[in-house]
Protein backbone atom coordinates (compact mmCIF):
# COMPACT_ATOMS: atom_id res chain seq x y z
CA UNK A 1 0.00 0.00 0.00
CA UNK A 2 1.71 3.07 -0.64
CA UNK A 3 2.08 6.01 1.69
CA UNK A 4 0.71 8.94 -0.42
CA UNK A 5 -1.87 9.42 -2.77
CA UNK A 6 -0.78 11.66 -6.11
CA UNK A 7 -3.01 14.32 -7.14
CA UNK A 8 -2.01 16.01 -10.72
CA UNK A 9 -3.58 19.23 -11.23
CA UNK A 10 -2.69 21.89 -13.94
CA UNK A 11 0.17 19.07 -15.05
CA UNK A 12 1.73 19.85 -11.38
CA UNK A 13 1.87 16.66 -9.12
CA UNK A 14 1.00 16.95 -5.47
CA UNK A 15 1.49 14.48 -2.95
CA UNK A 16 -1.06 13.87 -0.13
CA UNK A 17 -0.93 11.67 2.85
CA UNK A 18 -2.73 8.32 3.58
CA UNK A 19 -3.96 8.09 6.81
CA UNK A 20 -4.94 4.23 7.88
CA UNK A 21 -7.15 3.31 10.88
CA UNK A 22 -7.25 0.45 13.10
CA UNK A 23 -9.58 -1.24 10.85
CA UNK A 24 -7.32 -0.49 7.98
CA UNK A 25 -10.10 1.84 6.95
CA UNK A 26 -8.07 4.48 4.15
CA UNK A 27 -8.12 8.18 3.77
CA UNK A 28 -6.36 10.73 1.95
CA UNK A 29 -5.12 13.51 4.24
CA UNK A 30 -6.24 16.95 1.86
CA UNK A 31 -5.31 19.09 5.05
CA UNK A 32 -2.80 20.91 2.66
CA UNK A 33 -4.24 20.30 -0.84
CA UNK A 34 -5.64 24.08 -0.61
CA UNK A 35 -2.78 25.82 0.22
CA UNK A 36 -0.53 24.13 -2.09
CA UNK A 37 -2.64 24.24 -5.05
CA UNK A 38 -5.43 26.42 -4.57
CA UNK A 39 -8.01 23.50 -4.99
CA UNK A 40 -10.67 22.17 -2.62
CA UNK A 41 -12.58 19.26 -2.82
CA UNK A 42 -16.53 18.97 -3.53
CA UNK A 43 -18.70 16.43 -1.85
CA UNK A 44 -21.63 17.50 -0.91
CA UNK A 45 -23.74 15.46 1.49
CA UNK A 46 -20.63 14.89 3.34
CA UNK A 47 -21.08 11.31 1.61
CA UNK A 48 -17.28 11.10 1.18
CA UNK A 49 -16.20 13.35 3.77
CA UNK A 50 -13.92 11.90 6.98
CA UNK A 51 -14.59 14.79 8.84
CA UNK A 52 -12.93 13.75 11.67
CA UNK A 53 -10.27 10.66 13.55
CA UNK A 54 -12.45 9.36 15.88
CA UNK A 55 -11.61 6.13 18.73
CA UNK A 56 -15.51 5.98 19.59
CA UNK A 57 -17.87 4.30 17.32
CA UNK A 58 -16.26 1.47 14.35
CA UNK A 59 -19.08 0.74 11.46
CA UNK A 60 -18.65 -1.27 8.14
CA UNK A 61 -21.60 -0.50 6.33
CA UNK A 62 -20.99 -3.35 3.43
CA UNK A 63 -20.74 -6.24 6.41
CA UNK A 64 -23.06 -4.45 8.45
CA UNK A 65 -20.70 -4.01 11.74
CA UNK A 66 -21.40 -1.85 14.61
CA UNK A 67 -18.93 -1.70 17.31
CA UNK A 68 -18.67 0.95 20.44
CA UNK A 69 -14.92 0.89 21.52
CA UNK A 70 -14.15 -2.19 20.20
CA UNK A 71 -17.65 -4.44 21.26
CA UNK A 72 -19.88 -5.77 18.93
CA UNK A 73 -23.28 -4.41 19.12
CA UNK A 74 -24.49 -7.76 19.59
CA UNK A 75 -22.94 -8.51 22.63
CA UNK A 76 -24.17 -5.26 24.23
CA UNK A 77 -27.57 -5.00 23.56
CA UNK A 78 -27.60 -9.02 25.07
CA UNK A 79 -25.11 -8.75 27.84
CA UNK A 80 -25.44 -5.08 28.80
CA UNK A 81 -27.29 -1.98 30.14
CA UNK A 82 -27.63 1.62 29.04
CA UNK A 83 -26.08 3.14 31.86
CA UNK A 84 -23.01 0.78 31.72
CA UNK A 85 -22.98 1.37 27.43
CA UNK A 86 -23.24 5.02 28.49
CA UNK A 87 -20.24 4.83 30.94
CA UNK A 88 -18.15 3.21 27.90
CA UNK A 89 -18.78 5.48 25.10
CA UNK A 90 -18.13 8.65 26.99
CA UNK A 91 -14.77 7.58 29.01
CA UNK A 92 -13.80 4.80 26.86
CA UNK A 93 -13.83 1.17 28.87
CA UNK A 94 -15.98 -0.77 30.54
CA UNK A 95 -16.26 0.13 33.86
CA UNK A 96 -15.70 -1.75 37.15
CA UNK A 97 -18.42 -2.81 39.24
CA UNK A 98 -17.11 0.03 41.76
CA UNK A 99 -17.13 2.93 38.53
CA UNK A 100 -20.25 2.17 37.32
CA UNK A 101 -22.07 2.38 40.56
CA UNK A 102 -20.04 5.74 41.70
CA UNK A 103 -21.34 6.85 37.41
CA UNK A 104 -24.84 5.56 38.41
CA UNK A 105 -24.75 7.57 41.84
CA UNK A 106 -23.66 10.62 40.75
CA UNK A 107 -26.66 10.72 37.91
CA UNK A 108 -29.00 9.72 40.03
CA UNK A 109 -28.57 12.80 42.71
CA UNK A 110 -28.68 15.25 39.50
CA UNK A 111 -32.46 13.71 37.93
CA UNK A 112 -33.91 16.88 39.55
CA UNK A 113 -34.60 20.01 37.32
CA UNK A 114 -34.76 23.67 38.33
CA UNK A 115 -38.49 24.22 39.35
CA UNK A 116 -38.46 27.53 37.18
CA UNK A 117 -37.86 24.69 34.31
CA UNK A 118 -41.96 24.10 34.93
CA UNK A 119 -42.10 27.77 34.10
CA UNK A 120 -40.79 27.41 30.97
CA UNK A 121 -42.36 24.55 29.97
CA UNK A 122 -45.56 25.66 30.83
CA UNK A 123 -45.31 28.16 28.15
CA UNK A 124 -45.61 25.92 25.29
CA UNK A 125 -48.64 25.45 23.76
CA UNK A 126 -50.40 22.09 23.94
CA UNK A 127 -49.45 21.08 20.35
CA UNK A 128 -45.45 21.82 20.68
CA UNK A 129 -43.44 18.97 19.40
CA UNK A 130 -42.10 17.25 22.39
CA UNK A 131 -38.62 17.19 19.84
CA UNK A 132 -39.05 21.27 20.10
CA UNK A 133 -39.64 20.91 23.77
CA UNK A 134 -36.65 18.83 24.39
CA UNK A 135 -34.33 20.96 22.34
CA UNK A 136 -35.61 24.18 24.03
CA UNK A 137 -34.96 23.07 27.48
CA UNK A 138 -31.92 21.54 27.22
CA UNK A 139 -30.72 24.80 25.51
CA UNK A 140 -31.80 26.47 28.70
CA UNK A 141 -29.79 24.27 31.29
CA UNK A 142 -27.48 27.10 30.70
CA UNK A 143 -29.13 29.46 32.34
CA UNK A 144 -29.36 27.60 35.36
CA UNK A 145 -25.65 26.72 35.38
CA UNK A 146 -24.01 29.47 33.41
CA UNK A 147 -20.59 28.38 34.08
CA UNK A 148 -20.86 25.84 31.69
CA UNK A 149 -20.63 28.71 28.73
CA UNK A 150 -16.64 28.76 29.68
CA UNK A 151 -14.60 26.69 27.48
CA UNK A 152 -11.67 26.48 29.81
CA UNK A 153 -13.13 23.86 32.57
CA UNK A 154 -11.54 21.62 34.15
CA UNK A 155 -12.23 18.20 33.67
CA UNK A 156 -14.06 17.58 37.22
CA UNK A 157 -16.54 20.76 35.89
CA UNK A 158 -17.02 19.27 32.16
CA UNK A 159 -17.83 16.51 33.88
CA UNK A 160 -20.52 17.53 36.22
CA UNK A 161 -22.28 19.09 33.17
CA UNK A 162 -22.27 15.63 31.38
CA UNK A 163 -23.61 13.71 34.58
CA UNK A 164 -26.40 16.68 34.80
CA UNK A 165 -27.36 15.88 31.17
CA UNK A 166 -27.31 12.38 31.47
CA UNK A 167 -29.54 12.74 34.79
CA UNK A 168 -31.95 15.87 33.64
CA UNK A 169 -32.47 14.67 29.75
CA UNK A 170 -34.59 11.56 30.92
CA UNK A 171 -36.83 14.07 33.38
CA UNK A 172 -36.82 17.00 30.72
CA UNK A 173 -38.11 14.14 28.07
CA UNK A 174 -40.86 12.94 30.43
CA UNK A 175 -42.08 16.23 31.65
CA UNK A 176 -42.65 17.31 27.88
CA UNK A 177 -45.02 14.48 27.28
CA UNK A 178 -46.62 14.61 30.94
CA UNK A 179 -47.53 18.64 29.55
CA UNK A 180 -48.07 17.80 26.06
CA UNK A 181 -51.51 15.57 27.58
CA UNK A 182 -51.91 18.26 30.68
CA UNK A 183 -51.50 15.96 33.07
CA UNK A 184 -49.18 16.63 36.37
CA UNK A 185 -45.53 16.13 35.89
CA UNK A 186 -44.00 13.19 37.93
CA UNK A 187 -40.82 13.64 39.97
CA UNK A 188 -37.66 11.20 39.43
CA UNK A 189 -37.42 8.36 41.65
CA UNK A 190 -33.82 7.72 42.73
CA UNK A 191 -34.74 4.28 44.14
CA UNK A 192 -35.22 3.13 40.81
CA UNK A 193 -33.05 2.28 38.29
CA UNK A 194 -32.19 4.56 34.86
CA UNK A 195 -34.71 3.50 32.53
CA UNK A 196 -37.65 1.86 35.54
CA UNK A 197 -37.31 6.24 36.58
CA UNK A 198 -37.71 7.21 33.09
CA UNK A 199 -40.95 5.06 32.61
CA UNK A 200 -42.08 5.89 36.01
CA UNK A 201 -42.02 9.33 34.90
CA UNK A 202 -43.83 8.95 31.85
CA UNK A 203 -46.66 6.26 33.03
CA UNK A 204 -47.35 6.78 36.70
CA UNK A 205 -50.37 8.51 37.57
CA UNK A 206 -51.27 10.03 40.99
CA UNK A 207 -54.94 8.13 40.79
CA UNK A 208 -53.26 5.21 40.18
CA UNK A 209 -50.32 2.48 41.27
CA UNK A 210 -47.89 1.96 38.52
CA UNK A 211 -46.31 -1.21 38.37
CA UNK A 212 -43.26 -1.50 36.14
CA UNK A 213 -42.78 -4.57 34.03
CA UNK A 214 -39.45 -5.95 33.82
CA UNK A 215 -40.10 -7.00 29.64
CA UNK A 216 -40.75 -2.90 29.21
CA UNK A 217 -37.83 -2.36 31.42
CA UNK A 218 -35.27 -4.90 29.45
CA UNK A 219 -36.49 -3.78 26.13
CA UNK A 220 -35.83 -0.01 26.99
CA UNK A 221 -32.48 -0.85 27.87
CA UNK A 222 -31.89 -2.53 24.53
CA UNK A 223 -33.32 -0.02 22.24
CA UNK A 224 -31.70 2.69 23.98
CA UNK A 225 -28.58 0.89 23.80
CA UNK A 226 -28.53 0.42 20.10
CA UNK A 227 -29.07 4.42 19.60
CA UNK A 228 -26.40 4.83 21.69
CA UNK A 229 -23.71 6.10 19.13
CA UNK A 230 -23.60 6.04 15.31
CA UNK A 231 -20.40 8.05 14.57
CA UNK A 232 -20.69 11.08 12.12
CA UNK A 233 -24.20 11.04 11.39
CA UNK A 234 -26.18 14.01 10.79
CA UNK A 235 -27.11 15.49 15.19
CA UNK A 236 -23.37 13.93 16.09
CA UNK A 237 -22.03 15.88 13.40
CA UNK A 238 -23.96 18.74 14.61
CA UNK A 239 -23.05 18.25 17.87
CA UNK A 240 -18.80 18.11 17.03
CA UNK A 241 -20.01 21.28 14.69
CA UNK A 242 -21.41 23.26 17.53
CA UNK A 243 -19.25 22.36 19.68
CA UNK A 244 -15.95 23.10 17.48
CA UNK A 245 -17.33 26.74 18.07
CA UNK A 246 -16.51 26.35 21.79
CA UNK A 247 -20.74 26.48 22.34
CA UNK A 248 -21.48 24.68 25.86
CA UNK A 249 -21.98 21.09 25.58
CA UNK A 250 -25.87 21.79 26.54
CA UNK A 251 -25.99 24.54 23.22
CA UNK A 252 -24.23 21.19 21.37
CA UNK A 253 -26.33 19.04 22.44
CA UNK A 254 -29.57 21.03 21.92
CA UNK A 255 -28.38 21.64 18.52
CA UNK A 256 -28.40 17.61 18.01
CA UNK A 257 -31.49 17.23 18.84
CA UNK A 258 -33.00 19.48 16.29
CA UNK A 259 -30.79 17.90 13.79
CA UNK A 260 -32.05 14.44 14.79
CA UNK A 261 -35.93 15.93 14.77
CA UNK A 262 -35.63 15.58 10.93
CA UNK A 263 -37.50 12.66 9.46
CA UNK A 264 -35.03 11.42 7.12
CA UNK A 265 -33.23 10.78 10.58
CA UNK A 266 -34.04 10.48 14.16
CA UNK A 267 -37.70 11.44 13.16
CA UNK A 268 -37.99 8.26 10.81
CA UNK A 269 -39.30 6.53 13.52
CA UNK A 270 -42.32 8.41 13.85
CA UNK A 271 -42.57 9.12 9.98
CA UNK A 272 -42.61 4.82 10.01
CA UNK A 273 -45.66 4.24 12.14
CA UNK A 274 -47.37 7.60 10.50
CA UNK A 275 -47.10 5.92 7.08
CA UNK A 276 -48.05 2.34 8.44
CA UNK A 277 -51.19 3.63 9.86
CA UNK A 278 -51.64 5.81 6.30
CA UNK A 279 -51.40 2.52 4.33
CA UNK A 280 -54.06 1.13 6.87
CA UNK A 281 -56.60 3.76 6.88
CA UNK A 282 -56.09 3.51 2.88
CA UNK A 283 -57.19 0.38 2.76
CA UNK A 284 -53.68 -1.76 3.48
CA UNK A 285 -52.60 -2.15 0.22
CA UNK A 286 -48.72 -2.04 0.89
CA UNK A 287 -47.86 -2.42 -2.97
CA UNK A 288 -49.74 0.52 -4.22
CA UNK A 289 -47.01 2.22 -1.57
CA UNK A 290 -44.05 0.77 -3.47
CA UNK A 291 -45.25 1.79 -6.22
CA UNK A 292 -45.55 5.37 -5.10
CA UNK A 293 -42.02 5.34 -3.46
CA UNK A 294 -40.69 4.09 -6.65
CA UNK A 295 -42.59 7.05 -8.96
CA UNK A 296 -39.65 9.64 -8.86
CA UNK A 297 -42.94 12.51 -9.49
CA UNK A 298 -43.92 11.41 -6.41
CA UNK A 299 -42.22 12.78 -3.61
CA UNK A 300 -42.96 9.90 -0.67
CA UNK A 301 -40.39 7.65 0.11
CA UNK A 302 -40.68 4.06 2.28
CA UNK A 303 -39.79 5.57 5.41
CA UNK A 304 -37.33 3.09 7.60
CA UNK A 305 -35.56 1.42 4.35
CA UNK A 306 -32.28 2.65 3.00
CA UNK A 307 -28.98 4.33 5.17
CA UNK A 308 -26.52 6.13 4.22
CA UNK A 309 -23.83 3.64 5.05
CA UNK A 310 -25.48 0.20 5.43
CA UNK A 311 -25.44 -1.26 1.88
CA UNK A 312 -26.28 -4.95 3.04
CA UNK A 313 -28.10 -4.78 6.18
CA UNK A 314 -28.52 -2.87 9.48
CA UNK A 315 -27.29 -5.00 12.45
CA UNK A 316 -29.39 -2.76 14.79
CA UNK A 317 -32.47 -3.66 12.56
CA UNK A 318 -31.45 -7.27 12.72
CA UNK A 319 -31.85 -7.34 16.37
CA UNK A 320 -34.35 -5.31 17.27
CA UNK A 321 -36.61 -7.02 14.80
CA UNK A 322 -36.03 -10.49 17.24
CA UNK A 323 -37.06 -8.10 20.14
CA UNK A 324 -39.84 -6.68 18.32
CA UNK A 325 -41.07 -10.33 18.47
CA UNK A 326 -40.24 -10.73 21.78
CA UNK A 327 -41.86 -7.75 23.22
CA UNK A 328 -45.32 -8.32 21.04
CA UNK A 329 -45.10 -11.74 22.70
CA UNK A 330 -44.52 -11.21 25.86
CA UNK A 331 -47.02 -8.41 26.32
CA UNK A 332 -49.63 -10.32 24.08
CA UNK A 333 -49.69 -7.13 21.92
CA UNK A 334 -51.68 -8.06 18.56
CA UNK A 335 -51.23 -4.82 16.37
CA UNK A 336 -52.46 -4.63 13.40
CA UNK A 337 -49.95 -2.03 11.42
CA UNK A 338 -47.79 -4.88 12.32
CA UNK A 339 -49.23 -6.90 9.28
CA UNK A 340 -48.82 -3.99 7.04
CA UNK A 341 -45.25 -3.30 8.22
CA UNK A 342 -44.59 -7.40 7.70
CA UNK A 343 -46.06 -7.03 4.01
CA UNK A 344 -44.26 -4.20 3.51
CA UNK A 345 -40.78 -5.38 4.31
CA UNK A 346 -41.12 -9.04 2.19
CA UNK A 347 -42.47 -6.55 -1.20
CA UNK A 348 -40.30 -4.07 -0.98
CA UNK A 349 -37.16 -6.89 0.41
CA UNK A 350 -37.88 -8.75 -3.30
CA UNK A 351 -38.87 -5.45 -5.43
CA UNK A 352 -36.23 -4.59 -8.15
CA UNK A 353 -35.69 -1.11 -7.47
CA UNK A 354 -35.35 -1.64 -3.54
CA UNK A 355 -32.57 -4.76 -4.13
CA UNK A 356 -30.75 -2.36 -7.20
CA UNK A 357 -30.35 0.08 -4.84
CA UNK A 358 -29.37 -2.10 -1.41
CA UNK A 359 -32.59 -0.19 0.60
CA UNK A 360 -33.13 -2.80 3.44
CA UNK A 361 -35.26 -1.92 6.74
CA UNK A 362 -33.17 -0.10 8.90
CA UNK A 363 -33.49 0.67 12.86
CA UNK A 364 -36.15 2.79 12.77
CA UNK A 365 -38.34 0.51 10.83
CA UNK A 366 -38.91 -1.36 13.94
CA UNK A 367 -38.29 0.79 16.86
CA UNK A 368 -41.47 2.70 16.53
CA UNK A 369 -43.14 -0.60 16.54
CA UNK A 370 -41.73 -1.76 19.59
CA UNK A 371 -42.55 1.87 21.31
CA UNK A 372 -45.93 1.57 19.99
CA UNK A 373 -46.18 -1.60 22.00
CA UNK A 374 -44.60 -0.62 25.49
CA UNK A 375 -46.74 2.78 25.27
CA UNK A 376 -44.85 5.11 24.15
CA UNK A 377 -46.96 8.06 22.12
CA UNK A 378 -45.86 8.46 18.56
CA UNK A 379 -44.84 12.23 18.98
CA UNK A 380 -42.18 10.92 21.94
CA UNK A 381 -40.28 7.84 19.47
CA UNK A 382 -37.72 10.35 18.27
CA UNK A 383 -37.53 11.81 21.98
CA UNK A 384 -36.78 8.16 22.37
CA UNK A 385 -33.93 8.06 20.35
CA UNK A 386 -32.62 11.22 21.50
CA UNK A 387 -32.59 9.39 24.99
CA UNK A 388 -30.62 6.80 23.86
CA UNK A 389 -28.05 8.94 21.45
CA UNK A 390 -27.75 11.15 24.21
CA UNK A 391 -24.10 9.11 25.78
CA UNK A 392 -22.75 9.35 21.79
CA UNK A 393 -23.46 13.03 21.45
CA UNK A 394 -21.59 13.75 25.04
CA UNK A 395 -18.31 11.19 23.86
CA UNK A 396 -18.36 12.93 20.41
CA UNK A 397 -18.46 16.26 22.12
CA UNK A 398 -15.88 15.23 24.38
CA UNK A 399 -13.50 14.10 21.81
CA UNK A 400 -13.35 16.38 19.56
CA UNK A 401 -12.92 19.14 22.72
CA UNK A 402 -10.05 16.62 24.09
CA UNK A 403 -8.11 16.72 20.70
CA UNK A 404 -8.72 20.14 20.72
CA UNK A 405 -10.19 19.91 17.04
CA UNK A 406 -10.44 23.60 15.13
CA UNK A 407 -13.66 25.03 13.97
CA UNK A 408 -15.70 23.35 11.70
CA UNK A 409 -16.15 25.64 8.44
CA UNK A 410 -16.33 23.91 5.29
CA UNK A 411 -15.51 25.36 2.15
CA UNK A 412 -17.56 26.10 -0.79
CA UNK A 413 -17.99 26.62 -4.69
CA UNK A 414 -19.50 29.52 -5.63
CA UNK A 415 -21.60 29.26 -8.63
CA UNK A 416 -23.69 32.47 -8.26
CA UNK A 417 -23.66 36.00 -10.56
CA UNK A 418 -20.16 38.01 -10.79
CA UNK A 419 -19.24 41.16 -9.51
CA UNK A 420 -22.00 43.57 -10.66
CA UNK A 421 -23.02 47.22 -10.28
CA UNK A 422 -25.69 47.94 -8.01
CA UNK A 423 -29.31 49.26 -9.57
CA UNK A 424 -31.06 51.83 -8.15
CA UNK A 425 -34.89 50.92 -7.70
CA UNK A 426 -36.26 53.62 -10.36
CA UNK A 427 -34.18 51.83 -13.18
CA UNK A 428 -35.10 48.54 -12.56
N1 LIG B 1 -37.76 4.94 -0.46
C1 LIG B 1 -37.65 5.01 -1.79
N2 LIG B 1 -36.51 5.28 -2.45
C2 LIG B 1 -35.43 5.49 -1.71
C3 LIG B 1 -35.44 5.44 -0.31
C4 LIG B 1 -36.67 5.14 0.32
N3 LIG B 1 -36.74 5.08 1.65
N4 LIG B 1 -34.20 5.70 0.17
C5 LIG B 1 -33.42 5.93 -0.89
N5 LIG B 1 -34.16 5.78 -2.04
C6 LIG B 1 -33.66 5.88 -3.42
C7 LIG B 1 -33.43 7.30 -3.84
O1 LIG B 1 -34.57 7.86 -4.46
C8 LIG B 1 -32.27 7.15 -4.78
O2 LIG B 1 -32.78 6.63 -6.02
P1 LIG B 1 -32.08 7.04 -7.42
O3 LIG B 1 -30.68 6.53 -7.33
O4 LIG B 1 -32.92 6.40 -8.44
O5 LIG B 1 -32.14 8.55 -7.46
C9 LIG B 1 -31.43 6.03 -4.15
O6 LIG B 1 -32.39 5.23 -3.42
C10 LIG B 1 -30.33 6.51 -3.22
O7 LIG B 1 -30.94 7.40 -2.29
P2 LIG B 1 -30.19 8.61 -1.60
O8 LIG B 1 -31.22 9.58 -1.13
O9 LIG B 1 -29.09 9.09 -2.49
O10 LIG B 1 -29.52 7.87 -0.37
P3 LIG B 1 -28.91 8.60 0.86
O11 LIG B 1 -27.79 7.76 1.33
O12 LIG B 1 -28.60 10.04 0.55
O13 LIG B 1 -30.12 8.62 1.90
C11 LIG B 1 -31.61 8.01 3.61
C12 LIG B 1 -30.23 7.77 2.98
C13 LIG B 1 -31.68 7.24 4.95
C14 LIG B 1 -31.79 9.51 3.91
C15 LIG B 1 -32.70 7.52 2.65
O14 LIG B 1 -32.54 6.15 2.37
C16 LIG B 1 -34.12 7.79 3.16
O15 LIG B 1 -34.65 8.87 2.92
N6 LIG B 1 -34.75 6.80 3.89
C17 LIG B 1 -36.03 7.03 4.51
C18 LIG B 1 -35.85 7.78 5.83
C19 LIG B 1 -35.31 6.89 6.92
O16 LIG B 1 -35.77 5.76 7.14
N7 LIG B 1 -34.33 7.44 7.67
C20 LIG B 1 -33.78 6.74 8.85
C21 LIG B 1 -32.35 6.34 8.68
S1 LIG B 1 -31.86 5.23 10.01
C22 LIG B 1 -31.80 6.24 11.41
C23 LIG B 1 -30.59 7.10 11.41
O17 LIG B 1 -29.48 6.55 11.57
O18 LIG B 1 -30.74 8.32 11.23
Amino acid sequence: MSDFAEIILDGKSYKMPIVVGTEDEKAIDINNLRSESGYITLDSGYKNTGATESAITFLDGEEGILRYRGYPIEQLAEQSSFIEVAYLLIYGKLPTEEELEVFTNEIKIHTLVNEDMRKILDGFPSTAHPMGILSALISSLTAFYPESLNPNQSKDEVNLTIIRLMAKLPTIAAWSYKNSIGHPVNYPKNKLDYCSNFLHMMFAYPTEDYQIDPVVVKALNKLLILHADHEQNCSTSTVRLVGSANASLYSSVSAGISALWGPLHGGANQAVIEMLEQIKADGGDSKKFIAKAKDKDDPFRLMGFGHRVYKNFDPRATIIKKAADEVLTALGVNDPILDIAKELEEAALTDQYFVDRKLYPNVDFYSGIIYRALGIPTDMFTVMFALGRLPGWIAQWKEMREQKEPIGRPRQVYVGEKERNYIPMNQR
